[in-house]
């Protein structure tokens, strides 16, 4: 069936079985594989989206029920050659660590901002917890967060 939605500011059509995840469209039919799949339980975040402006875990939705909607992914997210203020965060705080989990990071705490744009440590930690990262202590990560937090938050 024909699926259309609005994704990094463009207006894409896609043939997709009614069962296909929106993380499957968005990576095998449209071509963005900055957005992961991590698990099969719904726990990892790696496949963070923002659909219609909220932070969604990209495998849990069904591309079908994205009819319409407006999906911002990682790619969507620097313009104009910059960097998001997020990404230049992250990549100031050495918050950057591998490409699986980190778009998914990014996305989420993108919007974790525009919810609380003054968050404590504790609310960033809270929440991003549904991201996982194998192989951290997610210090830098908060870190880069906040950071991102002063120097005008998410946007
Ligand atoms: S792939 Fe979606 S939460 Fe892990
Ligand atoms: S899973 Fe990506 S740095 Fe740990």
């Amino acid at each position: 069936m024909q699926v259309e939605m609005t994704v990094n500011g463009e207006r894409v059509r896609g043939d997709v079985e009614p069962r296909t995840l929106l993380v499957h469209h968005l990576r095998e039919g449209l071509g963005l594989t900055g957005t992961n799949v991590g698990c099969d339980t719904s726990s990892c975040g790696a496949c963070t989206v923002h659909l219609d402006g909220r932070s969604v875990k990209s495998c849990t939705v069904l591309a079908v029920q994205a009819e319409g909607a407006e999906i911002t992914t990682i790619e969507g997210l620097a313009s104009n050659g910059s960097l998001h203020p997020m990404q230049e965060a992250f990549r100031q705080n050495h918050g950057l660590q591998c490409g699986f989990c980190t778009p998914g990071m990014v996305m989420a705490a993108v919007s974790l901002l525009e919810e609380h744009p003054s968050p404590t440590e504790d609310e960033v930690r809270h929440g991003l917890e549904g991201n996982l990262c194998r192989c951290t202590g997610y210090h830098n990560i908060v870190r880069s967060v906040l950071a991102a937090a002063e120097t005008g938050g998410a946007s």
